[in-house]
């Protein structure tokens, strides 16, 4: 927890997050990427598709509206069960989930997921659970709270206008099956992906980045047929891992949590949780959904939702093992795996974020050792950033530049000095060993692409 609190203060002293609407002591729950953070995030985010859309040659990228007609989340099910079990304190008037109640009393041990409401609610009062603000028992009963956003399109109040914020993109995917499967031409299996925003009236969001109202999320729905399905389900449990690990992250720090309770429709369902310094936390899901999310679009928006095989001339309505994950809790995943307080020769520490090349916000950093040098620097600069994203720093002692690239994980320092003006060459310094090498400005370019490549 100590980490966690150091990693939510070198976000806002370094650029990665900034709490919203700052300057108005904020809007709880809402935060803003910096210049740094939105790198980072960007990178991310560009990973992920290329994994899943750029080098999946049967996965096709969209970009669908987050207004959808109110009829989708009646098809989906949100409209009616999207809620969490809320409870108030009588005594504070805090508002709390009575899960995560239960799951906190427990210390884990007991699994809410199983449980009724009526369940729930005994549980609470028999173990006199306490209100985690002012530690009293009293308790209001448990009402369901919906949570998704609505808001009203047009002149008029009346409900016929009542639209929502989507709670998750993985609609937008459903309602254009058929479309991108006939534009691509498209043969099941295949996978629709995309990443858009989503919003949730969270009853108990926080923990900085890791529960919010807003968020992105990274989602892939995989089209097959239903006796492939279990297979295709397995697959994307371990690309989803691969994923996780190719970005940089540590296997001890992740784990396979199966879910036992499933959606009445759903065949199999998982998390990959990750160490957060919180504790064990979600990170992201792998879902069987069988043909319920197609069935139900079909029976809700009178259109056939079946896909015709080619070459058996079957007609039927696809499995869907769908992988999602937000992009800032992986973002956030990414901050606490990178953090690193490294004791250096002479007693000194250095704040280090070991983030994968590929991934790190700036490349390259490129530092004149003194200001006279700034001219040349200007020009390695230049040549740098028409292929990288380049910090260029002038001000201050070396040793301090090198600190702050450190701690913003710059995976490569460039620095000019008087002999760069003799022969063209100069010192490249690296994050993690922080040893220096000398090389011929003409070469920089293809020396720094081959270490961020991904
Ligand atoms: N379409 C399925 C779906 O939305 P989910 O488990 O509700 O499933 C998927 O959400 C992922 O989205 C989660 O694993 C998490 O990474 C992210 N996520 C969900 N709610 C979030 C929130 N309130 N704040 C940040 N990220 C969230």
């Amino acid at each position: 927890m100590e980490n966690f609190d150091k990693i939510v203060n070198l976000c806002k002293s370094r650029g990665f997050i900034f709490p919203g609407s700052d300057i108005y002591d904020g809007l709880a729950n809402t935060w803003d990427y910096g210049p740094v953070g939105v790198e980072l995030k960007n990178n991310i985010k560009r990973a992920w598709w290329k994994t899943f859309v750029q080098r999946a040659p049967h996965s096709y990228g969209i970009d669908a509206d987050i207004f959808m007609n109110s009829r989708v989340w009646d098809a989906s099910g949100h409209t009616a069960s999207f809620s969490d079990p809320k409870m108030d304190c009588k005594s504070c008037k805090s508002r709390f989930r009575a899960d995560n109640l239960i799951e906190a009393h427990s210390k884990g041990k007991v699994n809410p997921d199983l449980m009724t409401n009526e369940e729930m609610e005994k549980y609470i009062a028999e173990h006199k659970v306490a209100c985690p603000k002012c530690g009293k028992s009293d308790w209001t009963g448990i009402r369901n709270f919906n949570l998704m956003f609505s808001t009203s399109r047009g002149v008029t109040d009346d409900n016929q206008n009542l639209i929502y914020l989507r709670p998750e993109t993985a609609q937008g995917e459903f309602v254009n099956f058929l479309n991108v499967q006939r534009s691509m031409r498209a043969k099941v299996p295949f996978g629709i992906a995309q990443i858009g925003k989503a919003f949730r009236n969270e009853v108990t969001p926080g923990n900085f980045t890791f529960r919010t109202i807003e968020f992105e999320q990274m989602e892939h729905q995989w089209f097959c047929k239903a006796e492939d399905s279990m297979g295709y389900y397995a697959d994307f449990k371990k690309k989803a891992w691969d994923f996780l690990l190719s970005i940089g992250f540590n296997p001890e720090h992740l784990r396979y949590h199966d879910h036992d309770k499933l959606a009445h429709y759903a065949k199999a369902a998982c998390d990959i949780q990750y160490l957060y310094p919180i504790g064990w936390e979600e990170l992201n899901g792998i879902h069987h959904r069988g043909d319920w999310d197609l069935s139900r679009h079909q029976e809700f928006s009178g259109k056939s939702m079946l896909y015709l095989d080619p070459f058996t001339n079957e007609k039927y309505i696809p499995n869907v093992i769908e992988y999602s994950i937000g992009a800032d809790r992986l973002t956030l995943a990414v901050l606490c795996e990178a953090y690193d307080e490294e004791k250096l020769e002479g007693g000194d520490t250095r704040v280090v974020m070991h983030f994968h090349p590929a991934i790190a916000p700036y490349k390259v950093a490129v530092l004149p050792l003194q200001k006279n040098l700034s001219d040349k620097a200007r020009e390695v600069y230049d040549k740098l950033a028409k292929h990288f994203m380049v910090s260029f720093d002038e001000a201050g002692s070396i040793g301090k530049r090198y600190r702050r690239q450190d701690e913003i994980g710059t995976p490569m320092c460039v620095t000019i000095d008087f002999d760069t003006l003799e022969d063209n060459t100069v010192t490249i310094r690296d994050r993690d060993t922080m040893e220096q090498i000398r090389l011929n400005i003409d070469e920089l370019v293809d020396y720094v692409a081959k270490k961020v490549e991904f």
